[in-house]
């Protein structure tokens, strides 16, 4: 230490850099600390906040599988009456039973059957009026849909990309749209929106829904800001890989969570943004603790350019495999 301090004293430049990586290596370990301490330690806002068990109604769209149906499930057996969305009214009609059963008819629970890619459906008018009679405290912006396989944006189908459109922004700013004023007039609430990883690191072969995740980012926190003097947080939740339907992943492992494991780490951490916390987007949040450290890794570390090429590659790999498979199937039929 003493050679090092005679070193600094002698030659101004020495002095300059020293305190420069001095600074430099404090805000790295100030930031890895706080990121760990929001990751593993830190508990996010209690639900109580937003009325848990006091009445107030969750709702929750794309509610009939997947996050979304542990969403609806979790958030009732905290306390929350449930407004499920989807298209599929028996699959909705499964989660409000499994709601009855497992709170033992504490909370209520309704059901919208509503197609959000479609602008005129009737479900949209039917919402509305539910809006009309309950109290909204929570809403969760889960419904999304992204390509059936990677693809070249020059030879997406114009259909998937107008429904991915409409799907993960249309629905998001509409629903959002027709809830916030009752919040704002209530001063209470609570917004999360479903991201993804591919709305922070954008993704080749899934352009379009990269971009509209990366759109949920930014969307999620430009009003996180506008409404937090009315008591209002905002989140935009980014997984990485959880197992579902969509990812076509059955088999969870440290980074691909199960549905239920994902929904449960994200209800204990609002509020918090751990790996999402020192990356210009106050209103990110990895909840989950592998899919956090990635994050972090990625954002504070800089390691975004190398991961978009990684994914193109690992992109053209899952395609090769996908066309592999449809020839299969289309010469044994
Ligand atoms: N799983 C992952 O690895 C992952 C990673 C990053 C982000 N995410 C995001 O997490 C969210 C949930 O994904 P998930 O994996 O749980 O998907 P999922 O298992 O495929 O579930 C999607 C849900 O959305 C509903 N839905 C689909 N299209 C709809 C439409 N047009 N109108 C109304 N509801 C519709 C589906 O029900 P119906 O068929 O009954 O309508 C279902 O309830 C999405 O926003 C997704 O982008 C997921």
């Amino acid at each position: 230490m003493d050679t090092v301090i005679s070193f600094v004293k002698g030659n101004p430049i020495s002095a300059f850099f020293y305190a420069l990586g001095s600074f430099t290596f404090l805000k790295f370990a100030i930031k890895t600390l706080v990121v760990f301490g929001e990751t593993f330690v830190l508990p996010g806002t209690n639900l109580r906040k937003f009325g848990a068990g006091k009445g107030s109604w969750a709702v929750i769209t794309g509610a009939s599988d997947g996050i979304g149906r542990e969403y609806s499930i979790q958030l009732a057996k905290k306390g929350f009456n449930v407004l499920a969305v989807a298209r599929n009214g028996t699959a909705l009609k499964s989660v409000t039973d499994e709601i009855a059963s497992g709170t033992k008819g504490k909370v209520q629970s309704k059901t919208v059957v509503l197609d959000v890619s479609k602008s005129d459906h009737h479900g949209w008018e039917q919402l509305k009026e539910v809006f009309h009679e309950i109290q909204v405290s929570v809403l969760v912006n889960n419904v999304g849909k992204s390509h059936a396989h990677p693809v070249y944006f020059a030879e997406s189908e114009p259909s998937e990309i107008s429904d991915i459109i409409a799907i993960n922004v249309d629905a998001t700013v509409r629903i959002t749209r027709m809830v916030l004023p009752g919040m704002i007039k209530r001063k209470n609430g609570l917004i999360l929106n479903m991201g993804s990883f591919s709305g922070i690191v954008p993704s080749p072969m899934l352009a379009t829904y990269s971009g509209t995740k990366a759109f949920i980012d930014t969307f999620s926190t430009a009003l996180a800001e506008e409404v937090k003097k009315h008591g209002i947080t905002v989140q935009c939740i980014n997984p990485y890989f959880v197992v579902s339907k969509m990812s076509k992943i059955r088999k969870p492992s440290i980074m691909i969570p199960t549905a239920a494991a994902f929904v449960r780490a994200s209800l204990n951490k609002v509020g918090l943004s751990g790996g999402a916390r020192f990356v210009g987007r106050p209103a990110g949040s990895a909840p989950y603790w592998s899919h956090s450290l990635l994050e972090y890794f990625v954002g504070v570390l800089g390691w975004k350019q190398a991961t978009v090429v990684y994914t193109h590659e690992l992109h053209k790999s899952i395609r090769k495999r996908v066309d592999r498979k449809l020839a299969r199937e289309a010469k044994t039929q």
